[in-house]
């Protein structure tokens, strides 16, 4: 297991779409070793979740934060190989989010309150999970990573958009009103 470079904005994985992974290389020593660098790096860099292209590989993988951490136990994460996510309705939130990969900077993005992910695990089992609010978000994130698309293209203006010393000011007036970070 080994922490991996994350890679920022104006490398071309960012910005490229990303393979669907084949069962014989999902069974590959590689491929399990990249989920294993994965989800070190995550941990590592704090993150919430992390996606492939992210430390320059162009497969379709990410991993998140399935059980969020809590004061007693480090949160869980789960690998995804092959997503599809589709939103349970067109309702729209918008709360904030940021980037590993454009480090520093925040801004308020809408995304479906409610999904369901589809996709295999690193076993090759398939996945199916009903999920909502703040990890909804964070799988929305990761999937559009997957396919060359960074949260700034989904904000719809960017007034929102905040360096993080300058946004601690702004979430503690945000987390009176319930709202929260995703980093990934
Ligand atoms: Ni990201």
């Amino acid at each position: 297991m080994a922490v991996r470079k994350i890679v920022r904005l104006g490398h071309p994985a960012l910005r490229s779409r990303s393979e669907a992974v084949t069962p014989e290389e999902l069974a590959s020593a590689s491929l399990q070793e990249l989920i294993d660098d994965l989800l070190a790096t995550v941990v590592e860099a704090e993150g919430v979740g992390l996606a492939a292209p992210q430390v320059g590989v162009n497969l379709q993988i990410f991993v998140y934060e399935s059980e969020p951490q809590t004061e007693r136990e480090p949160g869980r994460y789960e690998a995804v190989i092959n997503p599809s996510v589709e939103p349970e309705s067109e309702e729209l939130e918008y709360d904030w989010e940021g980037c590993l990969s454009i480090p520093d900077l925040r801004g308020l993005v809408p995304r479906h309150p409610e999904v369901r992910l589809f996709g295999l695990d690193r076993h090759g089992a398939p996945i199916d999970r009903l999920l909502a609010g703040f990890t909804a978000r964070v799988v929305q994130h990761e999937f559009d990573h997957l396919h060359g698309v960074i949260y700034l293209d989904r904000m719809r203006d960017l007034h929102s958009l905040t360096y993080e010393d300058e946004f601690e000011a702004l979430l503690d007036e945000a987390e009176q009103a319930g709202e929260s970070s995703a980093v990934g």
